[in-house]
């Protein structure tokens, strides 16, 4: 154990020198506990969960050739802004500031490579050569911003998944649903979506799909760990770390899915929150969150 800290503790020392360590004040310490809780907490796991996925499996993982970085997105974790910094450190926009980037566009597939279009051979040599990131956020919190956004936001994004999956939730799990409610898919509550996710399972869509499940964090070798809780700073060290042009990651304005997190979850049975937690367990250990916040103690 305390080896393994030496060791990590060294590598991020040798690395923070690289990137001018005496200019910045990024908490490296912070940076060696997320990668010590990661290891280990991966180490305890069955071999299953660390072993290699499939190249096809890879098509989170977004491709900078020029300055030799990987991004694993993840939605509803700032992964619009990071889409939009890729877009530009590959050459595929030219813009001053990031945000005139329609989402739309940064969303497109074809914004972007991504390690899936690349042959295997190719993949397996870059996870070797490249940096490559992940931004972390606390599961619960992410599932609650992506059932805010999806199923309370009247926008035009919504729609799809109101259709999609909106309109089988109330039909499935609404038992006097009306017609119209039927028929728009519009107003699924938070605990119909909760109820929809213990049955049908995590994985139904990206947006709530665990971290585990898109990026492998303990198949593949991640040199820096983000939170979403310290978004603009470990931007600017990811940024630094690949001498990328100074770009201004946009600070998005702190929602309040935080401060909204007890209201939500106060109107699910402590058993539902328990089953969540299992299907989210690995995004809670791995990346250090908890839920002492949220019901005053840990779940074990
Ligand atoms: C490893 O697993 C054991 C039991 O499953 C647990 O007690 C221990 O805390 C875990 N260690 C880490 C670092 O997660
Ligand atoms: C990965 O590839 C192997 C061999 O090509 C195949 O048997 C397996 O089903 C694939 N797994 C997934 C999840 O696609
Ligand atoms: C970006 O600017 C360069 C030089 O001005 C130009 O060659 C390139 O086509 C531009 N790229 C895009 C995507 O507009
Ligand atoms: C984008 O890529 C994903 C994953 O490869 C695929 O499932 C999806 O259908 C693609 N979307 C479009 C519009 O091509
Ligand atoms: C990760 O690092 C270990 C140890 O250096 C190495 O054995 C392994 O092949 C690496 N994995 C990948 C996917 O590059
Ligand atoms: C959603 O927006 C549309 C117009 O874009 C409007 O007609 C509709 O009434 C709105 N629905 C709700 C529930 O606010
Ligand atoms: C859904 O919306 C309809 C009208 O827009 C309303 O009558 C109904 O109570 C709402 N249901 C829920 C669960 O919010």
């Amino acid at each position: 154990m305390w080896e393994l800290y030496f060791e990590k503790s060294l590598i991020l020392l040798i690395l923070g020198w690289h990137i001018q360590f005496s200019e910045t004040t990024y908490p490296w310490l912070e940076q060696v506990a997320r990668q010590e809780d990661l290891t280990l907490g991966c180490e305890n796991l069955s071999s299953t969960y660390r072993q290699m996925p499939n190249v096809s499996q890879l098509s989170h993982i977004l491709v900078d050739h020029v300055h030799k970085l990987l991004y694993c997105y993840v939605p509803k974790v700032a992964c619009t802004n990071w889409k939009r910094v890729m877009m530009v450190l590959t050459g595929q926009s030219n813009v001053t500031s990031l945000v005139s980037i329609p989402s739309n566009l940064a969303h497109a597939n074809s914004s972007t490579v991504r390690l899936s279009d690349l042959s295997k051979e190719e993949a397996h040599k870059i996870l070797r050569e490249y940096t490559l990131f992940l931004i972390a956020r606390h599961p619960f919190e992410r599932l609650l911003s992506a059932y805010r956004n999806k199923f309370e936001d009247n926008i035009t994004s919504s729609k799809y998944f109101q259709a999609r999956y909106g309109k089988h939730i109330i039909k499935k799990y609404r038992p006097k649903a009306s017609d119209d409610d039927l028929n728009s898919g519009a107003n699924v509550s938070f605990p119909e979506f909760i109820t929809f996710l213990l049955n049908e399972g995590v994985e139904t869509n990206e947006h709530w799909t665990p971290i585990f499940n898109l990026c492998f964090p303990c198949a593949l070798n991640y040199t820096f760990i983000g939170h979403y809780e310290t978004m603009a700073q470990d931007a600017k060290t990811i940024l630094d770390m690949v001498d990328a042009p100074p770009l201004v990651f946009p600070v998005t304005r702190a929602g309040r899915t935080r401060d909204r997190l007890r209201d939500y979850f106060q109107q699910l049975s402590i058993f539902n929150i328990e089953h969540l937690y299992k299907k989210y367990f690995l995004d809670f250990k791995l990346f250090r969150y908890g839920l002492e916040d949220l019901l005053g103690y840990e779940l074990a």
